[in-house]
């Protein structure tokens, strides 16, 4: 019988333990100012549009299907506009209040750099792709199109 006495009493004092560092914990994330926190906060859209897929499946998957499509059109040829990069930049990149568009190689203004600077995601695409719509070096369909 002792030894489980024995256990039953160190299984309360871890419980009591865990209670106190959960207290602990949460006494402390009510001392955080949310608003303090620096979050990604991507701008908006064009007004009254949709995106090419739920919003939910596009902040998880849009690097995949970026990428598959890039595959697809520079290996076989296909060319499937869901998700062109000019398409996402047209309809993404807008003008800000200085009626700039916001640069692509610099801050987190930009609709891609907003997440990227925070999450440490570099990407090379803009090298090549231009980072606003009607850029005269666009590398997209559409430059592609007029050339032909
Ligand atoms: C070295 C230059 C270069 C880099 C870097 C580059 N691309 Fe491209 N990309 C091109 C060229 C050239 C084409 C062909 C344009 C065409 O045929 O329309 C292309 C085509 C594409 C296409 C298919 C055309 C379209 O817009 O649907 C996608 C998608 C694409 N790239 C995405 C990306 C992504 C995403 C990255 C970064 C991960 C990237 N590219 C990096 C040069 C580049
Ligand atoms: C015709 C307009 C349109 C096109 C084209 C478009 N999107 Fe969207 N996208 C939206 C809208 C509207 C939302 C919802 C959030 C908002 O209002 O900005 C959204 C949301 C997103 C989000 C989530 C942003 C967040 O706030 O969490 C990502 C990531 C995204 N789009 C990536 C892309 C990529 C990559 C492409 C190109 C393959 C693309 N979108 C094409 C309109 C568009
Ligand atoms: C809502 C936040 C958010 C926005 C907005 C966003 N991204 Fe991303 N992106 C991420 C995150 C997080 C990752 C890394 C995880 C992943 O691959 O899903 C990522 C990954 C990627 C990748 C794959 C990188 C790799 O090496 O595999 C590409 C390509 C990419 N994003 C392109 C874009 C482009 C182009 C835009 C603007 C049209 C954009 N993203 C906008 C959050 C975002």
């Amino acid at each position: 019988m002792n030894i489980y006495r024995f256990l039953l009493s160190g299984f309360i004092s871890l419980l009591l333990v865990g209670v106190g560092i959960a207290t602990v914990g949460a006494s402390n994330d009510t001392t955080v100012n949310k608003e303090q926190l620096f979050l990604p906060d991507p701008p908006s859209a064009k007004a009254d549009t949709v995106c090419v897929q739920p919003v939910e499946e596009m902040r998880r998957w849009h690097g995949l299907y970026l990428k598959h499509q890039r595959h697809d059109t520079m290996n076989k040829g296909i060319r499937n506009l869901n998700y062109s990069l000019s398409t996402c930049i047209n309809c993404h990149v807008t003008p800000n209040a200085e009626d700039k568009y916001p640069d692509i190689h610099e801050g987190n203004e930009h609709f891609c750099r907003s997440c990227h600077e925070y999450a440490s995601v570099a990407i090379d695409c803009f090298q090549c792709h231009a980072g606003h719509p009607d850029h005269e070096d666009h590398v997209n369909e559409e430059s592609r199109a007029d050339e032909e």
